[in-house]
C-alpha cells in the first residue's frame, strides 16, 4: 500500500536509485508515481498518474539530478488518482514529504492549519503532514525536531519520508508502516521493503513504531519517540537481484506459478531434519504444541483460505479444535478466548494491516502465545509473534498471491504433524509416511503445471463470461474459494465459490448455458456427493469444468470438461488442486488482455484498514 524510496549520496545522482527502487516498489501501488530531489536549495518535483515509467519520461525530458531525494509509488486512500494528489507533497517551497498509510484526524489537522492560512492543493490526508512541519519549524527548531513534534500529533498509521528545500539529509519516521534503512559506502537509503534497494546494498535496518531517523550521506542516527538515540541492528539481507527479474517469463504471477515446485522443496526441507520433522527448526525456537487446547488462525484474503484448509488438517491429524477468521473482522467483535489457545497468523507480506492488528487484538484478549507464517523476514508481523515459521517461497511479486499460497499450506501441513507428534496423536511410521508423501508433493505439483494447454483452451471460453461458480467439499472448498478468488482478482470476472452441498439452498438458481462453473472433484471420500452436485447443475444446463485426479472415474461428455491431475494425493490434495486454479484465471487474464501483475485497484501489501 504504496511503496517510499529515499536516498543520499555523497558522490553520485540519485534519481536513477530511486527510479529503479520505485520500479521494484510498484507491486505496492501503482495508480502514481512521483519524485523529489533537493537541489541548489530548490524542491523539483515530479509526479505522474499510472505507472512509474510515466516519471521516468518526464524525468529524462527535464534532465533531474541530484544527490539528495525521495519517492513515492501510490495505492490512492484519501483523494482520487490525480496527478495534485501523487506524492511528494510540498509545504510552501520548503518541505516535501512522502508518506505510506492513513492519517485518521487529517480532517481536524486541515481545519487547524488552514485556520493558519495554510493552502491545500491535494485531497489527500499526506497534505497535513508536510504543512504541519512547516507549522513547526516556523519557529526555527531542526527538521527532526518539528518531524517529532508533528509526529506526536498524527494519528492512524504511517510511514514518511521528509526533506527540506535546503538539506542534505532524510528524515524517517514510523508508526504501523513499514521502513528501512540501506546503509551503504558514502550513501544512506531508506525505503518501505529491501526490494528497492537490493541494487544498492544488502544491509538493512528494520525500523519499528516510535523511531524516528536522520539519513545523511555519510551517517544515520536513530531515535526513539523521546527524541533519545538508539542503536537498531544491521541484516544482511538474503534477496538477490536476481530473485526480482522476469527472466523468461511474461509475468510475475507466471513466474510464480512456476515456481512452486522449487518453493515447495525448500519449505519443506528447512523444517525436515535426519528424515524427521523438527519443531526446533521453526525459528529455532522450542515449541511445544501439547500445551495448546485450541488453535485460533487470523489471516486475510488468500492467506484467510490456507487456513481454512489448514482447519481440516488440524483437527484430523492432531484432533485439535481450530477456528479460522478473518483478520479484519476478529478485531472489532468481542471474542471469548479459551485459555490454553494458540494464535496462528498467516500473512505472505506480514505486513497486512487487519492482520497484524488481529494479533494485537488476540494478544489484548487474553491469548498468550502466537506463531506467523509468513514470508518475508522481520516483518512487522514476524515480530510480533513468539514463533516464526518461515515460507521459502522466494519474493512474490504479482499481486494475486501463488506460490506463497502452497507455501503456507505446506507449514500449515507440517505444523498440523507437529501438533499430532507433540500430542501423541500420530505414529512414527506414519510421521514418515507423511513426510515421504510431503517430498513427492514438488513431482504432483510439476505434473499440474504440464495441464497448462488443456487450462489454455478452458481459459478461451471463460473470457467471453461475466460470471463463474468454484465448487468443492470438504477439504477443497477453500480451493474452490482460492480459485474464484484469483479469477475475479485479476480477470476482473465475478465469481463465487460455494461447498457443493450448499448449491441446492440458493446459487443453483444461478445456473444457465451461460455460467460456467468450475468443479475441485478428487478421488475423496465425498467424490459421489459433488458427482451429485455436478447432476444438479448438468440437468439445468450449466457447463461444468472439472478438476479431477486420474483416478476421479468419470469422463468428459457434452457440457462436462474434465482435466486430471496426477494420482490423489490424499489430504496433501488441495495442494495440487490449487495449481490449475491459479492457471485458469492466469489464462483468462492473459486473453481478457488485462493487467496480470498489476490488477486495477489492487496492491500487494496493504498496510490499511
Ligand atoms: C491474494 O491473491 C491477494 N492479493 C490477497 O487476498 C492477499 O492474500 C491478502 O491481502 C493477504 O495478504 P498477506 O498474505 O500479505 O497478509
Amino acid at each position: 500500500m504504496c511503496g517510499i524510496v529515499g536516498g543520499v549520496s555523497k558522490n553520485n545522482n540519485i534519481v536513477p536509485i530511486l527510479i529503479n527502487g520505485l520500479e521494484k516498489l510498484e507491486y505496492r501501488g501503482y495508480d502514481s508515481a512521483g519524485i523529489a530531489i533537493i537541489n541548489h536549495n530548490r524542491i523539483q518535483r515530479i509526479r505522474s498518474v499510472g505507472r512509474v515509467s510515466n516519471i521516468h519520461k518526464k524525468i529524462s525530458q527535464k534532465n533531474l539530478k541530484g544527490k539528495t531525494g525521495i519517492g513515492h509509488t501510490r495505492w490512492a486512500t484519501h483523494g482520487g488518482v490525480l496527478e495534485k494528489n501523487a506524492h511528494p507533497h510540498i509545504s510552501n517551497n520548503e518541505i516535501v514529504v512522502v508518506h505510506n498509510g492513513i492519517i485518521e484526524n487529517h480532517a481536524k489537522l486541515c481545519d487547524f492549519l488552514k485556520n493558519k492560512n495554510y493552502i491545500f492543493k491535494s485531497e489527500t490526508d499526506t497534505e497535513v503532514i508536510a504543512h504541519l512541519i512547516h507549522y513547526f519549524r516556523k519557529n526555527k527548531p531542526s527538521l527532526l525536531e518539528a518531524v517529532h513534534k508533528t509526529c506526536k500529533k498524527l494519528e492512524g498509521a504511517y510511514a514518511i519520508a521528509v526533506s527540506n528545500k535546503n538539506s542534505n539529509e532524510i528524515i524517517v519516521a514510523r508508526n504501523g508502516c513499514p521502513l528501512i534503512i540501506g546503509v551503504s559506502e558514502d550513501q544512506n537509503f531508506i525505503a518501505s521493503d529491501i526490494s528497492a534497494l537490493i541494487s544498492v546494498t544488502n544491509n538493512v535496518i528494520f525500523l519499528e513504531d516510535g523511531d524516528i531517523a536522520v539519513i545523511a550521506s555519510d551517517s544515520y542516527k536513530i531515535f526513539d519517540d523521546n527524541l533519545n538515540q538508539i542503536n537498531r541492528k544491521i541484516y544482511k539481507s538474503s534477496v538477490k537481484e536476481n530473485q526480482m527479474e522476469l527472466g523468461p517469463y511474461d509475468h510475475y504471477m507466471q513466474k510464480e506459478i512456476y515456481e512452486q515446485p522449487i518453493a515447495i522443496a525448500d519449505t519443506i526441507e528447512s523444517i525436515i531434519d535426519e528424515g524427521s520433522i523438527n519443531p526446533k527448526l521453526i525459528g529455532g525456537l522450542k515449541f511445544d504444541a501439547s500445551k495448546y487446547e485450541s488453535i485460533l488462525i487470523l489471516a486475510a484474503g488468500t492467506s484467510y483460505y490456507a487456513g481454512l484448509t489448514a482447519k481440516y488438517w488440524f483437527e484430523h491429524l492432531a484432533k485439535v479444535p481450530v477456528n479460522v477468521e478473518i483478520a479484519s473482522e476478529y478485531r472489532y467483535r468481542d471474542a471469548v478466548t479459551p485459555k490454553k489457545q494458540l494464535i496462528i497468523t498467516i500473512s505472505q507480506s506480514g505486513e497486512t494491516l487487519d492482520t497484524l492488528e488481529a494479533l494485537k487484538q488476540a494478544k489484548k484478549n487474553g491469548n498468550k502465545n502466537s506463531l506467523t507464517i509468513c514470508n518475508v523476514q522481520e516483518s512487522a508481523i514476524v515480530r510480533q509473534s513468539d514463533y516464526v515459521f518461515y515460507t521459502r517461497a522466494g519474493v512474490e511479486i504479482g499481486v494475486a498471491s501463488t506460490k506463497a499460497f502452497t507455501t503456507q499450506l505446506v507449514c500449515l501441513f507440517v505444523l498440523s504433524l507437529i501438533f499430532a507428534k507433540q500430542r501423541k496423536k500420530i505414529t512414527k511410521k506414519n510421521e514418515l509416511a507423511y513426510i515421504e508423501e510431503l517430498r513427492k508433493l514438488s513431482g504432483h505439483i510439476q505434473t499440474a503445471l504440464n495441464l497448462e494447454p488443456q487450462i489454455k483452451a478452458w481459459a478461451k471460453k471463460f473470457s467471453r463470461k461475466s460470471n463463474a461458480l468454484f465448487l468443492g467439499r470438504g477439504i477443497h472448498y477453500p480451493i474452490a474459494l482460492e480459485g474464484a478468488l484469483k479469477l475475479k482478482e485479476i480477470s476482473y470476472i465475478h465469481a463465487e465459490a460455494y461447498p457443493a452441498g450448499e448449491l441446492k439452498h440458493g446459487p443453483l438458481a444461478l445456473v444457465d448455458k451461460d455460467l460456467p462453473v468450475v468443479v475441485i472433484a478428487p478421488n475423496d471420500k465425498l467424490l459421489e456427493k459433488v458427482k451429485s452436485n455436478m447432476q444438479e447443475v448438468k440437468a439445468r444446463g450449466g457447463e461444468l469444468f472439472v478438476i479431477a485426479d486420474a483416478d476421479s472415474q468419470f469422463d468428459a461428455e457434452a457440457g462436462i470438461h474434465v482435466i486430471r491431475t496426477n494420482r490423489h494425493v490424499g489430504i496433501l490434495s488441495p495442494i495440487v488442486h490449487a495449481i490449475p486454479v491459479q492457471l485458469l484465471a492466469y489464462h483468462v487474464a492473459i486473453s481478457k488482455k488485462t493487467d496480470v501483475d498489476k490488477p486495477r485497484n489492487l496492491a500487494k501489501s496493504v498496510t490499511v484498514e
